[in-house]
């Protein structure tokens, strides 16, 4: 129901979004006045804050976003774009943003496959609030941990600790480029998944900008929303600003290697044997598979890091997984630093500082997942390689959990994807810019996912929320129901969704922080 003081009160905002519309300076000029009243008086902060016309505007927007589906002139773009220097400033941006009657969107890395982090396809005007900025990172050694802001990427923190510590690690994403604001929120795997569980299996603190544009840590926040914030995903209850985590030991020497099988060189038969074993391996090797055409054939690649020495790895490939055949000449003994550029992709001898300087990739795709529970017998595989060999870019992507991830319980964060899960499958869809038939792709992703369904997850057919899919569903309105957003969130959540949604309603019962697919509150 609504009450007459809403009507009332939409009605001021709306005539005072129709002034602030009227001029995009204005509106610039009314946010930065805002911005001082409510942090530093004397920061320039007119050369943080970019609107349209600022020459600039393209360029900030299109460096922080990754997808370049949602870059392309034709996608909503948001009237202002501020990146802020200072904590105190994110609180000023919650606080203005709700003065000025701008709903805000948060970036950290950018990465976020439907792009909702700097494009609000339901709701507009928008602004965009940019951390590029706050990319701080102590790490201490002798307390085992680390303080993180939330726009430095999950590489930047790879190379801070190793410049401190070579026998120290920790396990979260595999690319690089990854923001550790938007990419912990939502879980976070790599390499070390079945060693280790997830990056927010190793967070000790935190630091969250409230609705109210108050600074909480994990004691001020209590310990709901310091549960809801560890998976929950991004953009929902609250601008993480500092992530405190705690380091993992890894061994000064590591093996990787990446072996190749294609559809004529029995893959069939290999990767169900993978299946069968991947999960279930010692916990130190962790063997993804990523599954590619290449002219008429289909290509697996079995890619691999395993924390030990390579004599060590080939024992237990004897003993557990022969029929790859792997040999020494196929293993690199290398350091944990290095395996990090190994599997993002680096030429050999690039030397771990390109960490520090690398920007992501810019690319057009769609994606979506699933969680494997049983094996997929070969009939499934066969059909699979048929729709691979038809797409163009096809990238598909299986990372085995197991190992550690079966030891946490379900609602232990909110990421449930844990006990029995055998593996977590990507698919993705590339194309070039230019691409005429941008819906033939989408359907090719829409039509295999639909193909796989009786092979993976079921009541709930589990999907990752960091692989975030629209195609689930979204809050068409600023006050979605309960009910609409359940489409996704049981899929992403589980059970954990019931519980989210609460401690949504009792931290953002306004729902400052929201988008396409964020928790909603209930209504009051
Ligand atoms: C090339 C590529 C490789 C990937 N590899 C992996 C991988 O190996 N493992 C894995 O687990 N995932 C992986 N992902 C998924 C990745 O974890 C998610 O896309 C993640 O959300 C990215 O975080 P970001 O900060 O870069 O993105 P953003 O687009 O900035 O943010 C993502 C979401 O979080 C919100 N958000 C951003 N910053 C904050 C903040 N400070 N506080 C609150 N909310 C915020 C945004 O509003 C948005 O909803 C990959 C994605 C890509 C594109
Ligand atoms: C900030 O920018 C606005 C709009 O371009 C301008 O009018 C104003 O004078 C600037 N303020 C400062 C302090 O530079
Ligand atoms: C394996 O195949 C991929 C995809 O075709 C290719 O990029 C890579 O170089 C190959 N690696 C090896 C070790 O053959
Ligand atoms: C694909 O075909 C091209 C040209 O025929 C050839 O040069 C290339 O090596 C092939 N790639 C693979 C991975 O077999
Ligand atoms: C994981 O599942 C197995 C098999 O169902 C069960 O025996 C075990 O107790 C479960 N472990 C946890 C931590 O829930």
């Amino acid at each position: 129901m609504v009450s007459p003081i809403s009507h009332l009160s939409l009605l001021v905002l709306v005539l005072h979004l129709s002034v602030s519309l009227a001029n995009s300076v204005s509106l610039q000029e009314s946010f930065v006045q805002c911005l001082s009243l409510n942090s530093d008086r004397t920061f320039p902060f007119n050369s943080s804050v970019y609107t349209p016309n600022n020459p600039s505007f393209t360029g900030v927007l299109d460096s922080s976003g990754q997808n370049q589906r949602f870059l392309v002139p034709s996608a909503p773009k948001p009237k202002l774009i501020f990146t802020p220097f200072r904590d105190s400033h994110v609180q000023a941006a919650v606080i203005c943003s709700k003065k000025l009657g701008m709903h805000l969107r948060v970036l950290s890395g950018g990465h976020d496959y439907e792009g909702v982090s700097y494009v609000s396809e339901i709701e507009s005007p928008f602004i965009v609030v940019d951390l590029i900025k706050l990319r701080g990172i102590k790490v201490d050694i002798k307390s085992n941990a680390a303080w993180v802001q939330a726009g430095a990427t999950n590489g930047e923190l790879y190379y801070r600790i190793y410049e401190k510590s070579s026998v120290h690690g920790f396990p979260a994403g595999v690319c690089t480029t990854l923001g550790i604001g938007g990419h912990i929120t939502g879980g976070a795997y790599g390499t070390m998944v079945r060693k280790y569980g997830l990056a927010v299996d190793h967070v000790l603190d935190a630091k969250i900008v409230d609705a109210s544009g108050r600074i909480l840590d994990r004691k001020a926040m209590g310990e709901d929303l310091f549960w809801a914030i560890r998976g929950g995903g991004g953009g929902s209850f609250g601008i993480l600003l500092w992530w405190k985590i705690k380091l993992v030991p890894v061994p000064p020497t590591v093996t990787v290697f990446t072996v190749n099988k294609t559809l004529d060189q029995g893959t069939t038969k290999l990767l169900q044997r993978w299946q069968e074993v991947a999960p279930f391996m010692d916990e130190n090797l962790f063997i993804r598979v990523i599954i590619q055409r290449t002219n008429k054939t289909v290509t697996t690649s079995y890619n691999s890091l395993f924390l030990g020495g390579a004599r060590e790895l080939l024992q237990i490939m004897r003993k557990t997984f022969p029929e790859l055949g792997l040999k020494r000449k196929d293993c690199l003994e290398t350091s944990w630093i290095k395996s990090v550029l190994y599997f993002a992709g680096f030429p050999s001898g690039t030397p771990p500082e390109v960490l520090m300087k690398t920007k992501a990739r810019k690319v057009f795709f769609k994606g979506k997942s699933d969680f494997v529970r049983k094996p997929i017998p070969e009939t499934g595989l066969e059909g699979l390689w048929k729709r691979v060999l038809i797409e163009d870019n096809p990238l598909i992507l299986w990372s085995p959990y197991g190992g550690r991830m079966n030891q946490i319980s379900e609602s232990d964060t909110p990421f449930p994807h844990r006990n029995g899960t055998l593996f977590i499958s990507l698919y993705l869809s590339f194309w070039q810019e230019g691409e005429k038939n941008v819906a033939k792709h989408i359907d090719w992703i829409r039509d295999l996912h639909n193909y796989m369904s009786p092979y993976v997850s079921s009541f709930p057919r589990q999907q990752y929320v960091n692989y975030r899919d629209l195609d689930l569903g979204i809050n068409t309105k600023h006050r979605t129901s309960n009910t609409e957003a359940s489409s996704w969130g049981y899929r992403y959540f589980k059970n954990n969704f019931d519980r989210l949604v609460k401690i949504k309603t009792n931290v953002d019962p306004q729902n400052v922080f929201r988008h396409e697919q964020s928790i909603p509150p209930l209504s009051p």
